[in-house]
């Protein structure tokens, strides 16, 4: 993949995704932080909406999107067409998720998952490459 990720959070996720963006600059990505700036209560779907259609309309390949379950963010980021959007709180799902899934966005929750868990999924997640193979037709299936 492309070395340049987008990222978002609320304020229940603007805690773990400082740490995230740095390790991900650590990782040598060019990382574009969507918000939120600030741990002020901000309403979730605001910020996926906003990643969502970025990667959607392609000037993203991957995005990250953490609030304080990873679930508000992934149903909104569902919403998008063209978005594949998975909560994963370990690292085997990450893996699959992008082997069997080509997911697009990674969700996950500060209040669910530890610092050092979550860069873990997250390398797995961006290292992992899409099977395709008889994935390729499922995934294609979900768009109808
Ligand atoms: C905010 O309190 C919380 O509801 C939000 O971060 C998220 O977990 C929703 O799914």
């Amino acid at each position: 993949m492309d070395k340049k990720i987008i990222i978002g959070s609320d304020h229940a996720g603007f805690n773990l995704k400082s740490k995230i963006i740095t390790f991900l600059e650590e990782m040598g990505f060019d990382v574009c932080d969507a918000g939120v700036n600030s741990p002020e209560p901000f309403d979730y779907p605001y910020i996926a909406k906003d990643v969502a259609n970025k990667v959607a309309n392609k000037e993203f390949s991957r995005g990250i999107l953490i609030c304080g379950t990873g679930i508000g963010m992934s149903i909104t980021a569902n919403k998008i067409k063209g978005i594949r959007a998975v909560v994963c709180s370990d690292t085997t799902s990450a893996k699959l998720s992008r082997q069997h899934n080509d997911a697009n966005i990674l969700c996950f929750g500060e209040r669910i998952v530890g610092e050092y868990l979550a860069k873990d999924i997250c390398k797995v997640w961006l290292e992992t490459e899409f099977q395709a193979e008889r994935h390729l037709k499922r995934v294609n299936l979900i768009e109808g």
